[in-house]
């Protein structure tokens, strides 16, 4: 098995493709990654001898670098976007280019080649949930956020490429996502690099919003059994049934970190914040026997471990992590932003 696996420096990708590596050994990866802000700066260059992979650095939006890539494949495991909802409100362009037109390059390759399509979609595409209730694969799509949107654009793009040319596709929506290697302005790692050095968090709105965490390693092997056994055409939740409110989850993280609760820093709420997230993953649990592994405590206490132990990893990460948000006052004044997430 020949596979093109996109945005393989990413988060998430880098785990999928080290998981192929270590369980699919007679698998070929090709990993194509533009090396944006968000992937590992060393382009997993530990995998650099081994002669079952291959890391190009191009665009997936470059039509003629696609098609040369995936003539010689069996499929596409399509995972490079631009990922974080606060640039994407700074500015929409780039979630529209990669996210977008970008899908739509790929998917226009994998149709001329007659290639497997694993689309990487993501939970946010179904919009905002109240108290109760759980997306379902049946749950209307109502993005609120450009990435969100973005994305369910691509999502809708590879539904349309398997009804118009019976494109062999399958699409995951997942939910968040923590782990090791998670660039530091997404919540959790942005956190816990935070609270090492005792700066304060930013916590957006009055902290109720609410996510539901998994870990990339069981998302991960979520999309290899999706990619492997999913059925074309066919869209999977994946989540370990796991809501936490973000207040819940900032005083989880001062504990396990022993610091003081006078290092939450309120902050102008995130526009348009979808309030709850909540995934049920029955179907994936009932049609391909994928169940999470690990439990979300001893998850995040490795996750903490992580960052405390590879700070030059993420060290020279975090400038590039202080955002430009979008103030929500309407004057435009931003007084109560944090350091971390000024401009
Ligand atoms: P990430 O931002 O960490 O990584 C994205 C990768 O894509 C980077 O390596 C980047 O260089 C690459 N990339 C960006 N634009 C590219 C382009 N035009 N051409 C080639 N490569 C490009 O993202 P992530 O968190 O690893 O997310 C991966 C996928 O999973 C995304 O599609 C995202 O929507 C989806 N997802 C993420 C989560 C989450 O919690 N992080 C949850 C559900 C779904
Ligand atoms: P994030 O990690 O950006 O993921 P997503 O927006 O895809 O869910 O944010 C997770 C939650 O944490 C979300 O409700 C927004 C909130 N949040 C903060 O309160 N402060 C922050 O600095 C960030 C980045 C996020």
């Amino acid at each position: 098995m020949r596979v093109l696996v996109t945005g393989g420096c990413g988060f998430i990708g880098s785990n999928l493709v080290r998981l192929i590596r270590a369980i699919r050994p007679a698998w070929h990866v090709t990993n194509l990654d533009l090396m944006t802000y968000a992937a590992h700066p060393d382009g997993l260059s530990d995998l650099a001898q081994d002669p079952q992979y291959r890391f190009v650095r191009g665009d997936i939006a470059d039509g003629p670098l696609v098609q040369d890539l995936a003539r010689n494949v069996d499929g596409i495991l399509h995972l490079a976007a631009e990922s974080h909802v606060d640039r994407s409100i700074v500015d929409a362009a780039p979630f529209i280019r990669t996210n977008v037109d970008g899908t739509r390059v790929l998917l226009d390759a994998a149709r001329r080649f007659g290639l497997r399509f694993l689309h990487v979609s993501t939970d946010e595409v179904y919009g905002s949930l109240g108290p109760t209730g759980s997306f379902t694969e049946a749950t209307p799509l109502a993005p609120n956020s450009p990435y969100a949107a973005a994305k369910a654009s691509s999502d809708l793009l590879v539904r349309a490429y398997r009804e118009t040319y019976g494109l062999d596709a399958v699409i995951t929506r997942c939910s968040n996502n923590y782990g090791p290697y998670q660039f530091p302005e997404k919540m959790i790692p942005l956190f816990v690099t935070r609270l090492m050095q005792d700066q304060s968090i930013p916590l957006y709105g009055d902290g109720g919003n609410i996510r539901d965490w998994l870990h990339v390693q069981d998302h991960a092997r979520a999309l290899l059994l999706s990619y492997e056994n999913g059925r074309g055409g066919e869209v999977y939740n994946i989540g370990a049934r796991n809501e936490w409110t973000n207040l819940a989850l900032t005083h989880e993280l001062l504990r396990l970190m022993d610091k003081p609760h006078s290092l939450i820093q309120p902050v102008t709420d995130r526009l348009g914040h979808d309030r709850r997230y909540s995934i049920d993953p029955s179907k994936i649990e009932q049609e391909l026997g994928w169940f999470p592994t690990i439990p979300f405590t001893g998850g995040l206490v490795k996750t903490v471990a992580w960052y405390q132990t590879n700070a030059a990893w993420w060290r020279p990460l975090v400038s590039q992590a202080s955002l430009a948000r979008v103030p929500a006052d309407a004057d435009g004044s931003n007084d109560d932003r944090s350091p971390a997430c000024a401009s």
